[in-house]
Order: structure tokens, then C-alpha cells, then sequence
């Protein structure tokens, strides 16, 4: 083989194999996934669509089950639409900007404010501050998580929710509950990782996601 050659077919390969190896990875993302917020006592669709930064009406679309917008219930969840990017070329989520309040912490505004949508950790990755050192009125960046769906699963869903799961709720339930099939459901969450505490997963919307 002549050297030339030879040395082409090399750097090909090498090209093949970074594509190849850094496949895990995102591309792309989709336009649209849906937060799951576990309503807490005292919150309202307005501080919602603050802290998402989304009209009140698109949010209700999503939540047909809403009767009175003036008075959400506690204790309920509401679908929160949001783009899902591929951030870095790494992985599905979606940065939102929380100007912080006195007293907030990472780990306040991951479990108290997002509703445990993200973690202390993930928030800490993105914003230059130290977290003993988080100053009051300034933006910081919230990274939330999302799913648009594996086609080696199943092309049968497209539209996924990031869902915190709560005390007492496991994968195999909340399949039950939305009536898709484990196996599928556990496909969708091929990389679930309970370390660091999070217990997000992300599940089909093609059913509609039950309200408790
Ligand atoms: C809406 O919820 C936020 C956050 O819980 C609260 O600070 C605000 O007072 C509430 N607004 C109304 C009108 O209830
Ligand atoms: C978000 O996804 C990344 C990459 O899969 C993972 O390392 C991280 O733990 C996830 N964050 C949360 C809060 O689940
Ligand atoms: C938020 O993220 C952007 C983009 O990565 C970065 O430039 C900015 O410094 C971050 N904000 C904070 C408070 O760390
Ligand atoms: C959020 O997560 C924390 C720690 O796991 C847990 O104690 C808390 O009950 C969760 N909040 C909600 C609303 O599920």
C-alpha cells in the first residue's frame, strides 16, 4: 500500500472512530418537553410562569385538567412546556435564569423553587459562584433535564416529561399508572443515575400524565 494512502486510511479511522465513540452524545435536541411541578402549598400559575418564563395560557394548554387557573391545587402537578436542547453537545436539558432570593441556596432552589426538577449538584456545575457564596438578586443558571424520546425504543413517543419522582413512586408505578409498558419505560431511562440523590425520569406524555 503506498504511504500516502495508507496514512489517509489512518486519519479516516480516526475520524470514524471519534464520531463513533462520541456517539452516547447529543445532537440534537426538540422543541418541546414537559416539567413536572409538584404544586406546593401557597404557589400559583403566576410565580409558574415566572420561574419557566412562560405565558400563562401556554402553560394551561398543557393542563387541561385545571379548572380554576386562579387557584392551582397543592399537592397536584402541573406540565410546564420548555425547549429541550442538546447542551454542549453532552446531553438534553434546557438552562432557565432564577434571579435569586435572600436566603435561596442551590440546594433551596434545586428542592424548594424547581421542586427537585434538578439537584444542588446540577445547578452548582452551571454558575460561577461558590455555594456557600450564592449572592442575593442576581441570575443564576438553572439546568433542568429532558427527554425527546430514543427511536431504538420506540418511535411511538415523541413528547417526554421530566418527572421528579416522589416518595412511594418508582418507574414500574408510574408505567402502571400511564399505562406504558416497563421494559419501554425502562428504555427511556437507560441512563438512570439515583446518585447524587436525583430521582428524575422521563415519561411519555402520548398518554396523558395522571394528576395526583
Ligand atoms: C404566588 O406564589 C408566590 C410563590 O409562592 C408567592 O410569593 C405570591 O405571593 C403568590 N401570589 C399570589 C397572588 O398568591
Ligand atoms: C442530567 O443528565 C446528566 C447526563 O446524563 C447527568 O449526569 C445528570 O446527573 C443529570 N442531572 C440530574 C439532575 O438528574
Ligand atoms: C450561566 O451560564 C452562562 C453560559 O454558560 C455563563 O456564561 C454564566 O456565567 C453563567 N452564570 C453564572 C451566574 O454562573
Ligand atoms: C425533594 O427532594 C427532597 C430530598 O430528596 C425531599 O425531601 C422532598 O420531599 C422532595 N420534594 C418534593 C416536593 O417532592
Amino acid at each position: 500500500m503506498h504511504i500516502s494512502s495508507y496514512k489517509n486510511t489512518l486519519f479516516s479511522l480516526t475520524i470514524f472512530l471519534f464520531f463513533f465513540l462520541s456517539e452516547a452524545k447529543c445532537r440534537k435536541g426538540c422543541d418541546l418537553a414537559l416539567a413536572s411541578y409538584f404544586v406546593p402549598e401557597g404557589s400559583n400559575l403566576t410565580y409558574i410562569s415566572k420561574i419557566f418564563d412562560r405565558k400563562i395560557p401556554e402553560i394551561l394548554l398543557f393542563n387541561p385538567q385545571v379548572g380554576n387557573p386562579d387557584s392551582i391545587q397543592s399537592g397536584t402537578r402541573i406540565n410546564v412546556p420548555f425547549s429541550c436542547e442538546c447542551l454542549n453537545g453532552d446531553f438534553l436539558g434546557h438552562t432557565f435564569e432564577y434571579v435569586t432570593q435572600r436566603g435561596d441556596t442551590y440546594a433551596t432552589i434545586a428542592s424548594l423553587v424547581f421542586v427537585n426538577l434538578t439537584t444542588e449538584y446540577w445547578i452548582q456545575r452551571v454558575n460561577i459562584y461558590v455555594p456557600t457564596e450564592v449572592p442575593a438578586f442576581v441570575p443564576i443558571n438553572v439546568t433542568v433535564n429532558c427527554s425527546c424520546g430514543d427511536r431504538h425504543v420506540s418511535r411511538d413517543y415523541g413528547l417526554f416529561v421530566t418527572y421528579p419522582m416522589r416518595p412511594g413512586e418508582s418507574l414500574p408505578s408510574l408505567a402502571a399508572e400511564i399505562g406504558v409498558p416497563l421494559d419501554l419505560a425502562e428504555g427511556f431511562n437507560k441512563g438512570f443515575d439515583s446518585s447524587g440523590g436525583s430521582r428524575i425520569v422521563f415519561l411519555p406524555a402520548k398518554v396523558k400524565v395522571p394528576v395526583r
